[in-house]
């Protein structure tokens, strides 16, 4: 499966506008992050609009990510956790790891003001999957390889899900409402998944499964992204 995701899709680093790199699936016009910013997207739509909202009156927070991908959230939410004195347990699904050749040439490590960055962003590729590690103090992190069609999450575990699949015009399987299904049951009452897509299928297939939607403002490049929320936060 993983080779032939590979032969389907050649991968190349670009450059956004922010500075930060992200990786564009060669012909198919389709990129890892936003073109306009990947770093300043993915404080946007994860950070502020996920892991923000529900920081407020919380110590340990629980985080699911869907497609780690290049694992800049993973990275962002160490440095808000460090900020912000908060204790994390990351559970990240990715069913076609980025390959060592390409994460190793990206720049988000060196971008941060952070001294050990680079650290923890090279423990973030070489940890095992499948395994919990301590990534850093107070921040345990579990990467699964697997794919989200078929992964059983574990049951009312999560405080906030980073929904970070490929764009549905490419993926429409992965943004139905039997993968919906399986991360609400996942969620916390009082919980939020966010997204940077706000089309019609996907909201549909979330309130299908009992979330709430709501409209956030994008980042630059965008209008809107989605926060899905379980309970009444
Ligand atoms: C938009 S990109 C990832 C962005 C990622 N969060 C990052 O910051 O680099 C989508 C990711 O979903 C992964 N993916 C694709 N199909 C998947 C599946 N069925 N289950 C889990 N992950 C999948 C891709 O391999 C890719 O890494």
């Amino acid at each position: 499966m993983i080779s032939l995701f590979c032969q389907m899709y050649q991968k190349r680093i670009i450059k956004s506008e922010d500075g930060s790199h992200t990786i564009e699936l060669i012909g198919q016009n389709e990129q890892y992050h936003s073109t306009h910013g990947a770093i300043q997207e993915s404080n946007h739509v994860y950070i502020k609009h996920g892991l923000e909202r529900i920081t407020q009156n919380a110590d340990t927070i629980s985080i699911l990510e869907v497609g780690m991908g290049t694992g800049l959230n993973v990275l962002l939410t160490w440095i808000y956790a460090k900020k912000h004195h908060l204790k994390v347990n990351y559970y990240a699904i990715e069913a076609f790891p980025v390959e060592e050749e390409i994460w190793r040439q990206l720049n988000y490590a060196t971008l941060q003001n952070e001294s050990d960055s680079e650290e923890i962003y090279d423990r973030i590729h070489q940890s095992a999957w499948n395994e919990t590690t301590e990534l850093a103090k107070d921040f345990k992190f579990k990467k699964i390889e697997d794919s989200i069609l078929e992964h059983q999450l574990p049951k009312t575990e999560f405080d906030v899900v980073y929904f970070d699949a490929f764009n549905p015009d490419l993926e429409p399987k992965l943004w139905t409402s039997d993968v919906f299904e399986n991360i609400f049951s996942s969620m916390k009452n009082e919980s939020v998944l966010s997204t940077y897509s706000t089309k019609g299928i996907v909201k549909r297939a979330m309130k299908s499964c009992g979330f709430k939607i709501e409209k956030k403002p994008g980042p630059p490049g965008k209008r809107e992204i989605l926060n899905a929320v379980k309970g009444s936060i």
